[in-house]
């Protein structure tokens, strides 16, 4: 799917927020689980830490604080919001909602709320879900929250996964604008590359048994370096794509988010397209692979360093699990209700 985004009128970004548990695992301490070290993690994916959920925490706790300052940022209260959509492969449960508890919490008593599963191209997904019912005029003021707790599902006897996932996530607020906001999304699914990255139980074709804990086929299981070779492909061929349709010059892009999954797969993408690293936003390092938390808790950190003011041209590009990919060209607004 591909398409211009601005022919209902224009859609953008009114407030932001991210949020990460407080506990930091570095790679000496994973080294101290599996048989690891700090030098293989940081030279194979340029991992150093990663943030890791307490026993309590679940995703709507991680996300609560971060749509609370994305709400903040736009100057809106939660009974404003009407649409709110949590992309997740890590929900509190499988229902109800992480959306619909989400919203409770908030006290967004007027919103539709839902869940939206896309791997860790999530956020992206849902960014343009929410786009297009904002443009429609169905929602004036949506909530986007894109999170996840890998921590949960991920094997923490096989080094080949436990090392490059975390925990973390970020919200935005979309609303109407007079200019600038989203200017198109190119979004793709190829459900034959689903066996490189899966959780094979727990779902309706192998309910969780005694036997499938025991076989731990309840945590994700990945193909990496299919993984690798997919990642590296869909992040150049889709950005290229809306850059396209949008009729925008890569070297008119000033900030570059891409999914942050692995620094030498980032690094690839953006050589490919052309892309100096200094207007690409990384943060892999401090927090590995967060899924759907991935885009919006780098744009939270580009925000944080001010490189997201009004007038910048962001390109996001996620990909992940489906296997799925996406992005979304968007020239940055300001904060605050109608981004003015
Ligand atoms: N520590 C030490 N050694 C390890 C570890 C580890 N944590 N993990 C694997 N190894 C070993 C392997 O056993 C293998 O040993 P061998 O040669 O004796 O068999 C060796 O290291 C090389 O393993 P490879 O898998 O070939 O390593 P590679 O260079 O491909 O890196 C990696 C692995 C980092 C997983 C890479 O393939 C990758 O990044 N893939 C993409 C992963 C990804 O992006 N996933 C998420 C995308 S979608 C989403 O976000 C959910």
């Amino acid at each position: 799917m591909i398409g211009n985004a601005t022919s209902n009128g224009r859609v953008s970004i009114t407030g932001i927020g991210s949020h990460a548990p407080e506990h930091v695992m570095t790679n000496d301490e994973l080294a101290k689980i599996v048989d690891t070290s700090d030098e293989w993690i940081v030279e194979r994916t340029g991992i150093r830490e990663r943030r890791v959920a307490a026993p309590e925490e679940a995703l709507s706790d991680v996300s609560l604080p971060a749509a609370k300052a994305a709400l903040d940022q736009a100057g809106l209260n939660p009974s404003a919001v009407d649409l709110l959509i949590v992309a997740t492969v890590t929900p509190d449960m499988l229902f109800p909602s992480t959306g619909a508890i989400l919203a409770d919490q908030l006290g967004a008593k007027d919103a539709a709320a839902y869940d939206l599963s896309a791997g860790c191209t999530g956020f992206v997904y849902a960014l343009a879900q929410a786009h297009g019912m904002v443009a429609s005029g169905l929602a004036e003021h949506a909530l986007v929250v894109g999170g996840d707790v890998l921590s949960r599902i991920v094997d923490w006897e096989d080094r080949s996964t436990c090392v490059l996932f975390g925990d973390g996530a970020g919200a935005v607020v979309l609303e109407r604008v007079p200019e600038g906001g989203f200017l198109g999304f190119e979004l793709g699914a190829d459900g034959s590359g689903g066996p490189q990255l899966y959780i094979p139980a727990g779902g309706s074709r192998t309910p969780a048994s005694a036997e499938s804990v025991a076989a731990r086929q309840h945590y994700a299981k990945m193909n990496g370096r299919e993984v690798f070779k997919f990642a590296t492909r869909v992040l150049v061929d889709s950005a290229e794509k809306v850059l396209d349709e949008c009729g925008v010059a890569v070297d008119e892009v000033d900030v570059y988010v891409p999914h942050q999954a692995n620094v030498r797969i980032i690094d690839h993408a953006r050589r490919k397209l052309g892309i100096p690293e200094e207007r690409t936003v990384v943060n892999v390092d401090r927090f590995g692979n967060t899924s759907s938390g991935s885009i919006p808790l780098a744009l939270g950190d580009a925000e944080a360093d001010g490189r997201l003011g009004a007038g910048e041209m962001v390109l996001m590009t996620g990909m992940g699990a489906g296997l799925t990919w996406g992005s979304a060209l968007i020239e940055w607004t300001a904060n605050g209700k109608g981004g003015q």
